[in-house]
């Protein structure tokens, strides 16, 4: 399958009929001006500016610490880089639990301050009442079940979720939830893929599966995964398409040697 760069801009719209005609959508995260760049280039359909950057890009455990500010900075970075891509941006931990007029403030801030396309919440029923008011107030809302990573207190580990039927049953009936509540996308992580099935063909909206299998609309990983930048994690999901630790690792130690050897700035490279 070719990819479509002859689409001037992805929106909603587009997402739902890629979804009609079976076309696959493609999703990776973004944090900053360079790397999206070359994601908008590459023909990428949505770019997600994940609270993954508490992680990948600030180095912390989880996601918990990433503060709305932070996500602002990291969203409005990728949104002056893309020309072409729909930018997701996740509400960070803290900035949508308290009540719904939290959450539409919090998700106004990243709509203005960044210029960001769409906002994505952890959860299902619980934060049904968030979820409207934010789409109420005219902005598209993606949804997020299975690994919740917000919630990884609560689960303990990273486990794969909804093996069991209790918890299969409370995601198939979030997904209509999030549906009728005028989510445009759903992010299914870390399910069975069977469940991913049954959930995708259960909605008129599109699934975006992360560890979720092969039958949802579209597929993400966290680029700095996909990459190989983080080194040592390697979860049955990713698929790594490159090793740029290798890479980089390789190139910082050409420099080194070069420097040290005195080759480098030679005749050609100084003024
Ligand atoms: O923050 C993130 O990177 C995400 C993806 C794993 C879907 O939410």
């Amino acid at each position: 399958m070719s990819v479509h760069k002859e689409i001037k801009r992805v929106t909603t719209h587009i997402l739902q009929e890629m979804k009609q005609r079976g076309e696959k959508i493609s999703m990776l995260t973004a944090y900053d001006y360079s790397m999206a760049t070359i994601l908008d280039d590459a023909g990428l359909d949505v770019l997600l500016v994940g609270d993954s950057a508490s992680n990948v890009m600030a180095g912390h455990e989880t996601t918990l610490p990433i503060t709305l500010d932070q996500m602002i900075y990291h969203a409005a970075s990728v949104i002056r880089a893309v020309k072409r891509a729909f930018v997701v941006v996740d509400l960070p931990f803290g900035s949508y639990q308290g009540n719904s007029k939290e959450a539409l403030n919090s998700a106004i801030r990243i709509m203005k301050e960044s210029g960001a396309h769409g906002v994505k919440l952890e959860g299902g029923e619980e934060i049904i009442e968030s979820v409207q008011r934010i789409i109420t107030a005219g902005i598209p809302v993606m949804g997020h079940l299975g690994l919740t990573p917000q919630s990884i207190y609560k689960f303990g580990t990273y486990t794969v979720r909804a093996k069991e039927e209790e918890e299969a049953n409370k995601l198939k009936s979030d997904v209509l939830a999030l549906q009728a509540a005028g989510c445009f996308a759903i992010v299914l992580e870390k399910i069975p893929a069977a469940l991913g099935k049954e959930a995708t063909d259960s909605l008129n909206i599109p699934t975006i599966g992360i560890g979720a299998g092969p039958h949802c609309d579209g597929q993400v990983l966290v680029v700095n995964d996909m990459i190989g930048l983080t080194k040592g994690f390697k979860p049955r999901f990713l698929r790594q398409y490159v090793n740029l630790y290798e890479e980089i690792y390789g190139a910082a130690q050409a420099y080194i040697r070069d420097v040290k050897g005195l080759d480098f700035p030679n005749d050609k490279e100084q003024y």
